[in-house]
């Protein structure tokens, strides 16, 4: 998709209110005219995290993030302005024109079709499970199962009927074009031109993305026969390793509980879920990717891994797990006892049991020094646990990471440290990123004490014009409007001027986007600053008064240093003019 028109951008953002939006990842409370709350991008336990309903703006006085709505999904998400601006234009029901690049834009759109009929069908498979009396078998197998009705609602799990064109004459019932049922995955073309199911007497489980569209399928045999699990084939828009099952019901939670459990299969997902622990999502049985490692980091940076005890050992899980770490993610491996999975635990066990269980788990590099009698050698062991030690960010932790490797391995603590400087020196290593948000450094708008005058009268001259813009003839007749000389504010003066001249600076306050990121922050900080105004009239003109006694000042000594400079040179006339000047100045 090609640039998105700016007066379509107004619309989304007008159509999504911010307390609205900030309330689905933080519980907010009324303060004066604002909300307040914990801040999600950082841990706090005093909320220093606002946001105001009149500017349509939030801001962190703890990490010094904001923005508008757009900024806070972006953050919220992980996400760029543009998939923002269209997941907010989606969340308001607004349609974005499709245009210019021809390629994106026929992607967006096929991409959006599949969507459609995906849930199309998605919805019949749930009807059937639901009332079809050929899907009595599938309702009492999942009733064996534990699985209760609240579940199949939530996960809307389905049926595909046993013959071989259910689907098919249902979704052309609905004018469903077959080769787009073809392309997701739904139909199977046959040789002689017709078209039969994918899914045949199978339990359906819709596979949604992070957002909630229904991506994808998985259906599992009633019995015991091959294949247990049938997906849809990997596509450009259908990939396991892009995805987590269950992200959209779990995102909240991991959000909220700052933690993470990833379990292999569907059913450990949903018996996950319906035993309360609704920060579960599995990886459907593929090896980690990094694309699953940024999903979980969007909303938190722990993950406690519950893998069937036969997988959790194996090469390729461990590559995964350390991947996950390399990106900045703590790693911690539950083991669940008996060898069994999420699913049969959750049959016998309790919540509470659950969280002992992850409490008492332990960290990667723990677990793999734990299982260390699998290495063949010394050597190789120590190789297997220093991704996991050099991901240790605290260095009293390292420390004894070192420590607890040197003893269990029967290893000197120096012999295990030059191991690990050496690791860590490889140019291939990967920092981790453990710092999520990019904090502003050039926050120059920080009202201390030290401060000069001149600054804080600019600071809250802008400040006030924000408020009142109808102050801004007075200020262009008194001092121009090339008197700033903070160019932050001038920068943002500017913007905010272009929006007055169209008649724009009410409600959300569309200029941020004109302005480079770190500006748009100390914009919104400008703006959520504590202002305690009794007397605008007042402050409007004490601001002027220290600006301009400021700038004649500096004036003056520009005057004086040319002085000198003329009289060096012996430009009598000049001095002359120049002294002039310094009169009419005083
Ligand atoms: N899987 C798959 N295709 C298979 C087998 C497994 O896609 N033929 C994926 C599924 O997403 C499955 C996960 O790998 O949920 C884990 O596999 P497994 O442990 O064998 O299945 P369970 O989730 O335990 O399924 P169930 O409890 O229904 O037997
Ligand atoms: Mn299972």
């Amino acid at each position: 998709m090609g640039r998105i028109p700016a007066e379509i951008i107004d619309q989304i953002r007008f159509a999504n209110d911010i307390v609205g939006l900030v309330s689905e990842y933080v519980r907010l409370t009324k303060k004066g005219r604002n909300f307040v709350g914990n801040c999600p991008f950082h841990q706090e336990r005093d909320p220093s995290f606002t946001v105001s309903p009149d500017k349509q703006i939030f801001y962190c006085f703890g990490c010094h993030v904001g923005g508008n709505v757009f900024k806070f999904l972006m953050l919220a998400e992980n996400i760029d302005f543009q998939d923002a601006v269209r997941r907010l234009a989606e969340r308001a029901g607004i349609k974005i024109p499709q245009n210019s690049d021809p390629f994106t834009s026929r992607r967006a759109a096929e991409e959006e079709r599949i969507w459609n009929i995906n849930k199309m069908a998605a919805e019949f498979y749930h009807r059937q499970l639901l009332d079809a009396p050929g899907a009595a078998d599938a309702r009492r197998y999942l009733l064996e199962r534990g699985v209760s009705e609240q579940t199949v609602r939530a996960f809307q799990l389905g049926y595909a009927p046993a013959g071989w064109d259910g689907l098919r004459r249902f979704l052309q019932s609905r004018q469903v074009e077959l080769s787009q049922a073809v392309k997701a995955g739904l139909l199977v073309p046959t040789e002689r031109g017709g078209f039969y199911d994918r899914f045949r007497h199978r339990i359906i489980f819709p596979i949604h993305d992070h957002a909630g569209h229904v991506v994808g399928f998985g259906g599992r045999v009633l019995d015991d026969s091959q294949p247990k699990y049938l997906n849809t084939p990997e596509t450009n828009f259908f990939n396991k390793g892009r995805l987590l099952y269950g992200l959209h019901l779990a995102k909240r939670a991991i959000q909220q509980t700052n933690q993470a459990v990833l379990v292999e299969g569907y059913m450990d997902v949903i018996a996950a879920h319906q035993g309360g622990a609704t920060n579960t999502v599995a990886t459907l049985g593929t090896a980690l990717t990094e694309r699953q490692g940024k999903l979980l980091l969007r909303y938190t940076d722990t993950v406690y891994i519950a893998y069937d005890a036969d997988n959790a050992g194996q090469n390729a899980t461990w590559r995964g797990l350390d991947l996950l770490q390399s990106l900045g993610l703590n790693l911690y491996v539950v083991e669940l006892p008996d060898g069994k999975d999420p699913d049969e635990y959750f049959r016998r066990h309790t919540l509470a049991d659950w969280q002992q269980l992850l409490r008492s788990s332990r960290s990667l590099m723990e677990y793999k020094l734990s299982v260390i009698n699998k290495y063949s050698s010394t050597a190789q062991a120590l190789q297997e646990v220093l991704p996991s030690l050099a991901a240790i960010d605290s260095p009293v932790k390292q420390e004894e990471g070192v420590r607890l490797v040197a003893a269990t391995l029967g290893l000197s603590w120096e012999t295990v440290k030059e191991e690990l400087k050496r690791y860590t020196a490889l140019p291939g290593k990967k920092e981790p990123e453990t710092d999520k948000i990019v904090k502003n450094k050039h926050n120059i708008i920080n009202g201390s004490k030290i401060t000069p005058a001149w600054q804080r009268a600019e600071q809250y001259l802008l400040r006030l014009l924000i408020e009142q813009p109808q102050y801004l003839p007075v200020v262009r007749s008194t001092l121009g409007d090339a008197f700033w000389q903070q160019p932050e504010l001038r920068e943002i003066y500017q913007a905010f001027d272009a929006a007055w001249q169209k008649g724009k600076t009410g409600g959300p306050v569309s200029w941020l986007e004109e302005l480079a990121p770190e500006t748009a922050t100390s914009a919104v900080r400008l703006m959520l600053d504590d202002f305690p105004v009794q007397d605008a009239d007042k402050l409007l003109h004490d601001c002027i008064a220290v600006i301009q006694k400021h700038l004649s000042r500096q004036q003056k000594g520009l005057l004086l240093k040319a002085i000198q400079d003329a009289e060096r040179n012996g430009d009598w006339i000049l001095v002359h003019q120049y002294i002039r000047q310094l009169q009419n100045l005083q």
